[in-house]
């Protein structure tokens, strides 16, 4: 068996070279490691392209007010972030750091849109002196805070109000976020999000331009986005004559990519097409105009785009149980697996054409037993010095990333045509002391 258990869980420019090398983006991934040293992430600058024109033109055919906003939290940084502006497309953050990222990043004010069950006094403040796009209200203690905020700084700040649908979306508990008990947004059941609508248009400094409900992360079923947005459009369809008047329409993100070669997710064009034509026919069935649509992927635009490549060393053999071959990364640089038991594929980069006839454990190098990357996965035979790539892993890697164990944080570059760019550097021994104070 060629050792390549799943293309499509790889960027777009992936290919192998005669010397049966990985190559990313017209780099060999074995020189990069050896360039620019391991744990390394690869971030293709086309996948990511790519995916921000399919999102853009799926929903604009079906639905031509429609508007894609990247989720940044699933990789912030300033090089994507310009990537992603050039690519038109919205931002959404979710804290005061995110937003100076997407200001600093080009991003225009009114391309932004604030996410968060407790935004501080602080970040709200700086959001409304910035003059962003939409704040997605959360709470009604966030309802008090931003007419405050509003009315000492003479502001009037557009907002969307979040509604829980209370729909299960079927995906780890970790990342859901529509069912009734989350602490993300105002019920519909309860009663809570037709108070939370009351108050915002009795706020002079709120404008209300609509709703917001997304539902969770790493999405393959269609059918809970169809059953929100009925929902929470059935709602602002009921709360027409108390103010509520539906501009734009938020379904969220959450469209789940392919992490191991058993994965098969709807497409871009899937998604697009079960989302509008649910939007358009409940609007259709209530006799509302059809809003602005909001798209917000994140997963979805940088996860498939990136590879991280590390360098084996030890290998723990227990006859008959199972052999750990460990890398120079794991839970500090990716906390998936631990957090939510998530799968991957790996490969060895540098023997792309050798068999998969050995049956490894990848274990990380942080002094946690549970700092695993991937259990009993089939690998071409590897010594010490050989890399491995694990690809699909562009989002929710580097910026759930930590210190643990006082590891400096990998370098990541962007590959395009051949070349290669670091687009954050790897933090150094000063740089993890830089805070402490003596
Ligand atoms: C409000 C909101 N929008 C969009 C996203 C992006 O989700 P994903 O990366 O799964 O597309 C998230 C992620 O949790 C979110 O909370």
């Amino acid at each position: 068996m060629l050792n390549f258990p799943a293309k499509h869980v790889f960027p777009d420019t992936t290919t192998i070279n005669d010397k049966g090398h990985l190559v990313i983006g017209g780099c060999n991934v074995t020189d990069l490691a050896s360039k620019y040293g391991t744990p390394l992430y690869i971030i293709d600058e086309d996948t990511v392209r790519n995916r921000c024109t399919s999102f853009r033109v799926a929903f604009k055919e079906l639905y031509p007010d429609s508007q894609i906003i990247y989720g940044s939290k699933a990789f912030a940084n300033l090089a994507i972030t310009k990537i992603i502006v050039d690519e038109k497309l919205g931002l959404d953050v979710v804290s005061g750091g995110e937003l100076a990222l997407a200001s600093a990043g080009g991003a225009p004010s009114k391309n932004i849109y604030f996410h968060g069950n407790n935004k501080s006094r602080q970040e709200l403040t700086e959001a409304v002196s910035l003059g962003i796009g939409r704040i997605i209200i959360d709470s009604f203690y966030e309802i008090d805070l931003l007419e405050e905020i509003g009315y000492q700084t003479n502001k009037t700040q557009d907002v969307l109000i979040r509604v829980s649908p209370a729909v299960d979306p079927h995906t780890h508990s970790y990342i859901s976020t529509g069912i009734l008990d989350s602490k993300f947004g105002f019920a519909i059941g309860t009663g809570d999000a037709a108070l939370a609508v009351k108050k915002v248009t009795s706020s002079p400094h709120l404008n209300l331009m609509g709703l917001h409900c997304h539902i969770g992360s790493q999405l393959f079923e269609l059918d809970p986005y169809k059953k929100a947005i009925r929902v929470a459009i059935k709602f602002a369809s009921d709360m027409r004559d108390k103010g509520l008047t539906l501009y734009e329409f938020s379904p969220g993100g959450g469209f789940g990519i392919a992490y191991t070669k058993d994965d098969s997710p709807p497409s871009i064009t899937e998604f697009a097409s079960a989302i509008t034509s649910e939007v358009l026919s409940t609007c259709e069935d209530l006799k509302l105009e059809h809003p602005k649509l909001l798209i917000e992927p994140g997963r979805s635009i940088i996860g498939p785009a990136g590879v991280a490549a590390y360098t084996t060393g030890a290998r723990k053999v227990i006859s008959g149980i199972r052999t750990y071959l460990s890398v120079d990364g794991g839970m500090g640089d990716n906390i998936r697996p631990a957090l939510y038991q998530a799968s991957y594929e790996a490969v060895v980069a540098n023997k792309m054409k050798t068999t998969s006839s050995d049956k490894v454990t990848i274990a990380g190098k942080y002094c946690e037993s549970g700092d695993i990357l991937i259990n009993d996965v089939n690998l071409a035979p590897t010594e010490p010095g050989d890399i491995i790539a694990i690809p699909a892993t562009g989002a929710y890697c580097i910026p759930m990333s930590s210190n643990y164990n006082m590891s400096p944080r990998p370098c990541v570059v962007l590959v395009k045509d051949g070349s290669s760019r670091v687009i954050r550097r790897r933090e150094t021994y000063e740089d993890l002391m830089a805070f402490d104070v003596i």
